[in-house]
């Protein structure tokens, strides 16, 4: 089988990717679905999400990252087993524990991603003479990382905000990407420009078409503006709008904070009022990604 790669991002910063990538991940895994989720980001957001910032450091320790995998591989030159790099069963989730469910495996990021980045960066300049050299190295081994394993239904991308050089290579390498964007102004002429020029830009050269879809995140149903803007992007051809809104509420930051590493929470502990939005979220993103009907039955 091979993997659906789904990129999660937008050139705007704060605007919900991780958390959506932690909605979206939680409940496809609940519907029965395998994922691989790839923290691209030095800020770790995901990765201290799903983990919380005690086993992030053990894993760190234990070279269980995705900066170590990219350090030994472009650093080093000697990368080990790739999947001994991986946290399986990341998530908190109750529900993904029993028989038939999915599941969230992690390759996780930890703060010196950005160095190993940097420095992977100059190496290949050097030997390459081009500043774009590290973005296709980078590109050649995240496909390779999402071809390797055969288990997943789908590999998803937290990428950073801006295009670094594993935002952009993550880019090349999607079959869809969507883009969680708050409806205020500055947020959607963000979305706007990720939509037109930042994507063709990124995806120069590559001619498998892309899939692309907003996700409004943060809403605010008394906000007259963002009423405005919803109307507007509705009518954006560019990008599918996923009908699915994530309001702006606390219990996206709730869920977001993994509670210990021993303990678990149900479903609807975690996401509290916002549970119906994230079923409907991962719903509406199985269906994006062509993932076909349920696989299970699990409501
Ligand atoms: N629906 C929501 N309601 C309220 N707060 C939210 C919601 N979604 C996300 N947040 C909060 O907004 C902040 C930014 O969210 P998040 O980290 O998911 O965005 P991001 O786009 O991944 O940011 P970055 O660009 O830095 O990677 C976080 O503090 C998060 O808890
Ligand atoms: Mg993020």
């Amino acid at each position: 089988m091979v993997a659906r790669i789904l990129a999660i991002a937008n050139l705007k910063g704060g605007v919900g990717k991780s958390t959506s990538v932690l909605m979206m991940a939680d409940r496809l895994a609940i519907l029965g679905y395998k994922i691989l989720v790839l923290d691209l980001d030095p800020q770790a957001n995901i990765s201290y999400m799903m983990l919380g910032r005690r086993s992030i450091e053990k894993y760190a320790a234990e070279a269980k990252t995705l900066t170590q995998y990219l350090n030994d591989a472009f650093i080093h030159g000697q990368e080990g087993v790739l999947g001994s790099y991986i946290i399986r069963e990341a998530s908190d989730l109750e529900e993904q524990r029993k028989p038939g469910a999915g599941r969230v495996d992690l390759f996780a990021a930890t703060p010196r991603l950005r160095f190993v980045e940097l420095a992977a960066e100059e190496r290949f300049a050097q030997e390459k003479g081009s500043l774009q050299a590290a973005e296709r190295g980078f590109e050649v081994k995240l496909r390779e990382i999402a071809r390797h394993f055969t288990e997943y239904d789908v590999v998803m991308f937290d990428c950073p905000p801006g295009f670094t050089s594993l935002c952009r290579a993550a880019l090349r390498v999607a079959d869809c990407v969507i883009s969680p964007t708050v409806p205020d102004y500055i947020s959607i002429l963000g979305l706007r420009d990720f939509a037109s020029f930042g994507l063709r830009m990124a995806r120069d050269g590559v001619d498998r078409p892309l899939k692309h879809g907003a996700l409004l995140t943060k809403v605010e149903a008394r906000r007259e503006d963002m009423r405005g803007e919803i109307e507007a992007l509705k009518a954006d051809r560019r990008f599918r709008l996923f009908t699915t809104q994530v309001r702006q509420s606390r219990d996206a930051v709730r869920a977001s904070e993994r509670i210990r590493p021993d303990v678990m929470r149900n479903f609807n502990e975690k996401y509290g009022g916002l549970k119906d939005s994230v079923r409907k979220l991962g719903d509406e993103t199985a269906a994006f990604l062509n993932l076909g009907s349920d696989k299970n039955s699990a409501d």
